[in-house]
């Protein structure tokens, strides 16, 4: 990805039209980052488009994929309970693009622990995500935590991660150390996934 010469000035109307710019975007060798968070921004939620892909569960966030983006993204709907929050983890090289659906969603950045990963994490920054708005990271950004603090409503966020992965690292806040996690969708394209074993699902 790389910085726009002209930024074109897209609005998305709907759900159905954000995906539809989207694969038109992401079928160029290069897209813009910035364009892609405008883009997303400009979108204004309406649950009616999304709710047949906002499956929560009881315990943790859940993961629901809404659309593979012909292999270049994954676009997928985040549905966190009261209370629930991921791991600290990376984005596996990719870029990662966070709106906010519904709610309010805190983000903690953090700074990459030293090799060995001996200490506390260092904590760089933390914000809180409001409706519509369209947070960016990548690994050099840094690291974070994403957490629904609020006990008394539920957030949805839409993701959308280029190139799509289906693992990455989490890390221990109080020594820094690592471990990988394969990542699993809760529901693809608004149907329940039916898992054999219970995978546990992590993060982003
Ligand atoms: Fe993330």
């Amino acid at each position: 990805m790389e910085q726009p010469v002209q930024t074109e000035m897209w609005k998305a109307r709907s759900l159905e039209e954000l995906v539809r710019i989207l694969h038109r975007l992401f079928a160029e060798d290069k897209v813009s980052v910035e364009e892609v968070q405008a883009l997303m921004e400009s979108y204004e939620s309406n649950p009616e488009e999304w709710l047949q892909y906002a499956k929560f569960d009881q315990y943790r966030y859940t993961r629901n994929l809404v659309d593979n983006g012909n292999g270049k993204f994954n676009l997928m709907i985040l549905c966190w309970g009261e209370g629930h929050g991921s791991s600290i983890h990376d984005h596996t090289d990719s870029h990662c693009f966070m709106k906010i659906l519904q709610g309010n969603l805190k983000e903690t950045l953090f700074e990459w622990p030293e090799k060995k990963g001996n200490g506390e994490m260092t904590k760089k920054s933390e914000r809180v995500l409001r409706e519509n708005q369209c947070a960016y990271i990548n690994d050099s950004i840094g690291l974070h935590r994403v957490e629904n603090i609020s006990h008394t409503e539920s957030a949805v966020s839409l993701h959308l991660y280029s190139p799509p992965f289906d693992s990455c690292n989490t890390f221990d806040q109080r020594t820094g150390h690592k471990h990988k996690v394969k990542m699993t969708f809760y529901s693809q394209f608004g149907e329940r996934t039916l898992c054999a074993t219970a995978v546990p699902q992590e993060n982003n």
